[in-house]
């Protein structure tokens, strides 16, 4: 029998399993640092309007070109806990704001890395958390003296979220094309843009539509394809008749009999047709099926009727055009939506066959879609992606109706301004708060060597322009210190991306022990 180590008889308690490690002290800030780091190191080269894209492989083959800090973090096969830490906060920053997530892994990693620097020469994890808090109430002191009304500036913002997402040409072109969309929807509502790729043509050629593309094909050839104005009724109710829930048999005797029961069906189709036609729709759609002698019925009178579309596309039609979803033929007249036209559209493409029905409503429109021009797979799904960003942080700051100044200029006039702070600080936080205000500097050093210039001389000069009372200045696209006027950002994602930034690091800094199961 094994003797325990202190002699006492007793067997030595094991709580863990044998492949389990513990790391302590020092060694897990070493830890976790390190992992902020690789993961900082990983983004940074994309950050800015001069960022390159990263291709990411997964391991079912596929390929993506990316420039998005959301869509490389969810691609990294993540192990390590500290950096699934960091995994968390690109999802929250992308899911709070949609944009902002290399800014805000940037600036995480730093602070994790400054961090290891103080903790090496004995600051204690508490004190450096609690100067990081008291730095970060200062930065949002400085946000807010800062933000601004949007105004007419809603187009800058849209292109701001753009960076780095499409060629320079169609930048313009996509930036209008979003803040008009959101200009229209009601609330702000950012699910109320769809994206849908046209399959033709170039960015540049990208439009919007006033109203929903269902992705479908006609119920019959000869339905009408092109309608003016129309009325539109849309059912979750089907148009045929309702299969009897028992099984019963009818004994037919007879022909006349046999014609009876034929002409009775006929009726009560002939019935349901006459509803519909009496609404005064134009455009009929269900979820549910409509009956083949209906179809022929209304593309006599031309009416335009599709059935088994899906229910959530029936939603979204009756939320485009303003009609009510219908479960009652009996309230049709009353569940109408209107339309300004419908169009349909067959594109032959590499794919196969694909066929659109357009239905523009116009400035009324309850939903409104953006055709993202391209054929190229790859592009025009990154362009998407950053459409989508900027869609979100356009309605984000029509919504707070606050924005404020990127190119890091926010960053250095904050960094400057807790640098200041903690000159008046005694305690030993002032060194934590400190190192604060060097990792903000991490944005606009960041942006400067993404255009290959030195980040040294970058930011001495643009500490040198605020010093000098110069506020709005920041690191223009052409990676030089300057005035910037024209590139704003949501508050909120600045705002958002710095605190949980802060929160990550903090919650990493009071960590004292890493207890592995799988051995690392
Ligand atoms: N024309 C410009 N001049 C200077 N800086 C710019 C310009 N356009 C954008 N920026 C800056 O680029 C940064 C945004 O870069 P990027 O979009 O690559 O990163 P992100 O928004 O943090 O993350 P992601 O878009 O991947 O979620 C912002 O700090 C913004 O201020
Ligand atoms: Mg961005």
């Amino acid at each position: 029998m094994a003797q325990a180590p202190d002699g006492s008889g007793t067997a030595p308690v094991k709580i863990t399993n044998s492949a389990t490690s513990v790391t302590s002290g020092l060694g897990v800030t070493h830890k976790l640092v390190s992992a902020a780091i690789a993961f900082g190191n990983v983004l940074r080269g994309t950050f800015g309007p001069n960022g390159l894209d990263k291709m990411l492989y997964k391991t079912n083959g596929e390929a993506a070109v990316t420039n998005d800090g959301a869509k490389i973090v969810a691609e990294l096969l993540v192990k390590h806990p500290a950096a699934k830490a960091f995994v968390s906060l690109a999802e929250s920053q992308e899911n709070a704001c949609g944009d902002g997530v290399t800014g805000c892994i940037i600036l995480a990693s730093e602070l994790m890395s400054e961090a290891g620097r103080l903790l090496d020469r004995g600051l204690h994890p508490l004190i450096l958390v609690k100067g990081y808090q008291m730095a970060l109430s200062e930065v949002m002191k400085v946000i807010d003296s800062r933000s601004k009304a949007v105004s007419n500036k809603l187009v800058q913002v849209s292109r701001t979220a753009l960076v780095g997402r499409s060629t320079e040409g169609a930048m313009e072109h996509l930036a209008g094309i979003i803040s008009d969309a959101v200009n229209l929807i009601p609330d702000s509502d950012f699910e109320r843009v769809r994206m849908v790729k046209s399959g033709e043509g170039t960015p540049e050629s990208s439009k919007l539509i006033k109203g929903i593309i269902i992705q479908k094909g006609l119920a019959l050839e000869r339905m009408p394809r092109k309608l003016s104005a129309s009325k539109v009724l849309v059912l979750s109710c089907p148009i045929e008749l309702e299969n009897t829930k028992v099984s019963s048999e009818i004994e037919i005797s007879t022909p006349e009999q046999y014609e009876a029961f034929i002409d009775a069906e006929e009726k009560q189709i002939q019935s349901l047709i006459d509803k519909v036609k009496q609404s005064g729709a134009q455009v009929v759609f269900s979820a549910e099926a409509i009956d083949q002698r209906a179809l022929h019925s209304f593309a006599d009178s031309g009416i335009f009727a599709l059935g088994g579309i899906e229910r959530p596309i029936a939603e979204d039609v009756a939320m485009a055009c303003s009609a009510k979803l219908c479960d009652h033929l009996d309230d049709s007249s009353n569940s109408l939506g209107q339309i300004s036209s419908l169009t349909h559209k067959r594109l032959e493409n590499t794919d196969g066959v694909d066929e659109r029905i357009i239905l523009e409503v116009g400035e009324e429109a309850g939903i409104v879609t953006i055709l993202v021009g391209g054929t190229d797979g790859l592009a025009a799904e990154e362009i998407i992606r950053g459409l989508y960003d900027s869609l979100r942080s356009t309605c984000l700051a029509k919504e707070d109706d606050s924005i404020l100044l990127g190119g890091g200029s926010l960053h250095m006039a904050s960094s400057l301004k807790v640098r200041e702070i903690a000159e008046e600080c005694s305690g030993r936080e002032r060194l934590s708060m400190e190192a604060f205000a060097r990792a903000l500097e991490a944005i606009p050093s960041a942006l400067a060597t993404n255009t290959g210039e030195d980040k040294i001389d970058a930011l001495l000069e643009l500490r040198a322009l605020h010093r000098g009372g110069q506020f709005d200045a920041g690191i223009t696209s052409m990676g030089k210190p300057g005035q910037i006027d024209d590139v704003w950002l949501p508050s909120y994602t600045i705002e958002h991306a710095i605190s949980a930034a802060c929160e990550s690091a903090c919650s990493l800094l009071r960590v004292d022990q890493v207890i592995s199961a799988r051995g690392d």
